[in-house]
């Protein structure tokens, strides 16, 4: 290794990006240093979507190496590409889908389905390719969320496949599209499983870097069905901190690593309430509960979440607010905890290529 090589390397060892914190180097972001005649390549590429922070974090980089170049140009490529993970048993991928992440909670009404609507329009907004499985069979909520119509049926191609509709840039798929919801409510665990693993599967995704899978709350049928049948590459556990909730969010996690999903981590929702009038703060359902849950299963907690009138009514009108107001305070949590988590993810091993391969292949 030259010297200017061994110079540029120990530089990119002390850049730690937000949502990684690991150094670059550590993390396996630096691909290439090419010490030429003329030029000085370097290639940076993170594993997360993060178009939000590239332009900082070029100008940190160009600034940190181009005194380490002497009269040579300094060449710096700087992107992000996300890649498929390990899933449990190295389950295959879905077809044109790297990875699966599954969001849950014990108990219910946590917020797991504003949360997942958050978080995907975050990543999307960070450049990644989304879409969200709504696998709630009893109490779809994502064609609510997403301002979907309500009759709107996806288009079905061949004998038995779906187009999954789009909103607000990610693909949709739900079972509140297919059919009413009085029908679901009387149905049995395994034609409830059957519909979840059918969703899955019979949807055209278009290359998506993540699904997110919204679950019902607990872990009844669906969940087993998730665990046993579908390639999960992740796990987000989502409870308020109250003891109760969080009582059910530790069998939620405990789940998961019985069945080798990684919980990537753990996000406290409504965790306190700031009065609009007076600015007083107040914990609503206790303090400090999902960092200490996090901490007991190894795992991290990925942000704490206020309880902000928005955050519902924008849900409810069909906008998330990520996507209704962008620049809010709750916008910016989200796309930290989505930076985080899919920076997490980077992080972990990859799927086998082999298996890979055969999944991304064009139709
Ligand atoms: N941080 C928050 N601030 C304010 N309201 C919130 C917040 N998070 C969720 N809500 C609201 O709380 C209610 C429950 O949220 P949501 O439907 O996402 O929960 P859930 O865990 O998916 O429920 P279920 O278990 O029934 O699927 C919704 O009305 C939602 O708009
Ligand atoms: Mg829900």
């Amino acid at each position: 290794m030259s010297d200017v090589e061994q110079a540029l390397r120990q530089a990119l060892s002390q850049v730690v990006p937000d949502a990684l914190q690991q150094d670059l180097v550590a993390a396996g972001a630096v691909k290439e240093i090419r010490v030429g005649w003329r030029e000085v390549k370097v290639r940076v590429q993170l594993g997360y979507p993060c178009d939000s922070l590239l332009p900082a974090l070029r100008l940190q980089l160009e600034s940190l190496l181009a005194p380490l170049v002497g009269s040579k140009r300094l060449a710096l490529e700087l992107d992000w590409k996300v890649v498929a993970h390990r899933t449990q048993q190295e389950k295959a991928p879905l077809p044109k889908v790297k990875n699966l992440i599954a969001v849950a909670s014990g108990k219910g009404g946590v917020g797991k389905s504003t949360t997942t609507a958050n978080l995907a329009l975050a990543l999307a907004q960070e450049g990644a390719r989304v879409g969200i499985l709504d696998a709630d069979i009893f109490g779809p909520s994502m064609p609510t969320m997403f301002g979907i119509k309500e009759g709107t049926r996806p288009e079905i191609r061949g004998e038995q496949h779906f187009v999954p509709p789009r909103a607000h840039g990610v693909q949709l798929m739900s079972i509140g599209f297919m059919i009413d919801p009085d029908t679901a409510v009387v149905w049995r665990g395994p034609k409830a499983s059957g519909a979840l693993q059918q969703l899955a599967t019979q949807t055209l995704w278009e290359d998506l870097d993540f699904l997110l899978v919204d679950l019902p709350p607990g872990t009844s049928d669906i969940q087993l069905t998730l665990a046993q049948r579908l390639p999960v590459a992740g796990s987000v556990v989502v409870t308020t901190p109250q003891e109760i909730a969080l009582a059910d969010a530790r069998k939620g996690i405990e789940m998961f690593q019985k069945v080798d999903i990684n919980v990537l981590g753990v996000v406290e929702n409504m965790a306190l309430h700031q009065c609009s009038q007076c600015g007083h703060v107040d914990h609503l359902f206790g303090e400090g509960g999902g960092g200490t849950l996090a901490a007991r299963y190894r795992t991290e907690l990925l942000g704490s979440m206020p309880l902000v009138s928005r955050i519902r009514v924008q849900a409810d009108a069909g906008t998330p607010v990520v996507m209704a107001a962008p620049d809010s305070l709750e916008a910016g949590l989200y796309r930290s905890m989505a930076r985080r988590m899919a920076a997490l993810l980077s992080l972990r091993p990859g799927a086998p290529q082999s298996i890979v391969k055969m999944a991304m292949r064009p139709n």
